[in-house]
């Protein structure tokens, strides 16, 4: 069994990559998929400060350093996720040399069923290279003139490299203009909207308490969506369109407003 990757994507910076990044890899390992995130924004990792893993002491960087082996650099995540973080130092990641990332990949995708590379923003070397390792690439793009203009610079160079688009995640989406924007926006980029995240403030919050937001608030906008594109791209079915992630009930919201969670 192969693994397929999927590279998360923007070309813009803060577009909500990472955020999407672990929130649908911990989405995917619930569904019981053998899912793999890894961090390859080496310069500006952040992926393993959303878990708290922080204090790794073998990152990506030493595998790319080849200083260590890549099984040294894996680490559990909730939900049976795993998770490849890069260090926080800047040499590490002037050290790291991002063209060992195919070859890391090639060791890694046996067994699992998916693997989410968290790119990072840009089209320099670093950014290019999870475009070209991926099987499909995921666009994340805000309802922006300026976000659009770069996932469109990062779709012709995925093209370039000979590599495609699977589709736009459009994040931060406000609900009344987003009917008419995404269509504008997947004809703009040429490519299918998979899902809409709207702007849910539970994503900071679930950042600051190190916990995916799918698990400290399951039921909150942001969560149903990612957990429905999770389903999508495992080829779930969901039962009454989505009964499995039911809205929230006000009670449900008073609940998580007062108690948290
Ligand atoms: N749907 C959302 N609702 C509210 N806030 C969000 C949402 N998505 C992302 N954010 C916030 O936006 C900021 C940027 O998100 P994130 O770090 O995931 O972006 P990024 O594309 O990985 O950034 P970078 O290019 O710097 O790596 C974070 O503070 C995150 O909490
Ligand atoms: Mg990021």
């Amino acid at each position: 069994m192969t693994a397929l990757v999927y590279t998360i994507a923007s070309g813009k910076g803060g577009t909500g990559k990472t955020t999407t990044t672990l929130n649908l890899g911990t989405a995917l390992a619930q569904l019981g998929r053998k899912t793999l995130i890894l961090d390859a924004d080496l310069g500006m990792a952040n992926l393993g400060l959303l878990l708290g893993l922080e204090k790794c002491k073998i990152t990506l960087h030493d595998v790319l350093c080849g200083n260590a082996k890549l099984e040294e650099a894996i680490y559990d995540g909730p939900a049976g996720l795993k998770v490849v973080p890069s260090g926080l130092s800047l040499i590490g990641s002037q050290n790291s040399d991002p063209e060992k990332l195919k070859e890391v990949m090639s060791t890694i995708i046996e067994g699992m069923d998916f693997i989410l590379i968290d790119a990072p923003a840009g089209i320099s070397m670093d950014g290019v290279i999870p475009l070209a390792v991926a099987d499909k690439v995921i666009l994340v793009v805000n309802p922006e003139l300026s976000s659009m203009a770069d996932a469109m610079k990062t779709k012709a160079m995925t093209e370039m490299l000979g590599g495609s688009v699977e589709g736009i995640i459009l994040n931060r989406a406000e609900l009344e203009r987003t009917e008419i924007s995404s269509n504008k926006i997947s004809e703009l980029l040429g490519a299918k909207i998979l899902e809409i995240i709207p702007e849910d403030a539970n994503v900071r919050r679930s950042a600051a308490f190190k916990v995916p937001i799918v698990i400290r608030a399951p039921k909150s906008p942001a969560s149903i969506a990612f957990c429905r594109l999770a389903a999508l791209l495992s080829g779930e079915t969901l039962k009454n369109n989505g009964a499995k992630f039911e809205k929230e009930s006000f009670i449900d919201r008073l609940a998580r407003a007062i108690f948290g969670g």
